[in-house]
């Protein structure tokens, strides 16, 4: 399966792993890199030196194209920036603002750089910055979301800008990924998927509710201070949501969230955790490997696609 997207990253197979708080580290993304896709270590909050140990964890497991991924707001952000490129990391994905100030040396050190977006305008900007793709990720996705949905959002990106576009939120199957091509997208990124990957070091807990979720048990909480995240209902949502519908203060509802992820995903706390998921949760039945996760994916979609 050749697309602008294999071609760019170097992969066999345009597959993104979503780079994932606590979820993405050097196991998953070396499992997912070997399986012939882009496997994605999630920076988010650490320190500059840890996020340098999994790089360095995932180059002993695999000699395969991998990325990073890097939350712009987060303060680590610029030594997290410098890693990358003493690492000599392939690729970075960003979420959470514009990379214009660390383009230039990411360029000079031949990083492709591909921004998450949720809508045309940040996709036109990015372009503008100087972007090698971007992620159109839809509201169907887990964890932080914007508001237009993967069908509806990634057309428009695709029509907007000429650079390759990778549709993400809501995709997990061979029917998913063709479809997203339909769109126009030349590449897929997957999160809530590989959250039940054999090689995820997610709790079983959080992957067995997963994997018991329906098609409606996901939520988003957040509208009301304008971060919504997607997450799967639990007694912390209950909670959470009747606190905002009572025009609780943000101070009040950080409480309840606080390391929750770290909760949910190390601890296996389904009752307090933040179980961040995207609404194709309902669809995922069973824990597999990333190599059957990704060849069954290409080869229904290359069916579908008759490829
Ligand atoms: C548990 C979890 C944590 C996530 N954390 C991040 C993150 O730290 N940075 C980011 O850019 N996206 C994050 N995402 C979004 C994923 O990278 C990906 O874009 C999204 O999951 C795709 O939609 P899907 O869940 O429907 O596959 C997270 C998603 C999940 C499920």
């Amino acid at each position: 399966m050749k697309t602008r997207i294999t071609e760019l990253l170097g992969t066999e197979a345009p597959i993104i792993q979503g780079g994932m708080a606590w979820v993405a580290e050097w196991h998953l993304a070396a499992a997912v890199s070997n399986a012939g896709g882009l496997g994605i270590i999630g920076a988010a909050s650490a320190p500059a030196e840890i996020v340098r140990e999994q790089v360095r964890k995932v180059k002993e497991l695999t000699d395969k194209p991998f990325g990073v991924n890097i939350m712009l707001l987060n303060p680590n952000a610029p030594e997290v920036a410098k890693v990358v490129i003493e690492e000599g990391v392939q690729v970075v994905t960003t979420g959470a603002g514009s990379p214009a100030k660390f383009m230039a040396d990411w360029k000079a050190a031949g990083v492709k750089v591909i921004p998450v977006v949720a809508s045309v305008a940040m996709a036109v900007m990015m372009e503008r910055a100087g972007a090698d793709a971007v992620v159109a990720e839809g509201a169907e996705a887990g964890g932080h979301i914007g508001s237009t949905n993967t069908m509806s959002l990634v057309p428009q990106v695709v029509d907007a800008v000429k650079i390759p576009v990778i549709a993400a939120g809501g995709i997990a199957d061979g029917r998913g990924m063709a479809a997203a091509f339909m769109l126009g997208a030349e590449g897929v990124q997957m999160g809530t998927r590989f959250v039940a990957a054999e090689e995820s070091i997610v709790h079983e807990n959080f992957k067995n509710k997963l994997c018991k979720a329906t098609d409606i048990d996901s939520v988003v909480t957040g509208l009301s201070t304008g971060h919504p995240i997607r997450v799967l209902r639990n007694k912390m949502t209950k909670e959470y949501l009747k606190l905002e519908q009572e025009g609780a203060p943000f101070e009040e509802l950080e409480k309840l969230t606080l390391g929750s992820l770290r909760k949910a995903v190390m601890d296996g706390d389904i009752d307090n955790g933040s179980l961040m998921s995207g609404q194709i949760a309902g669809m995922i039945k069973e824990v597999k490997s990333c190599k059957d996760i990704i060849s069954g994916i290409v080869s229904d979609a290359e069916k579908l696609l008759k490829i």
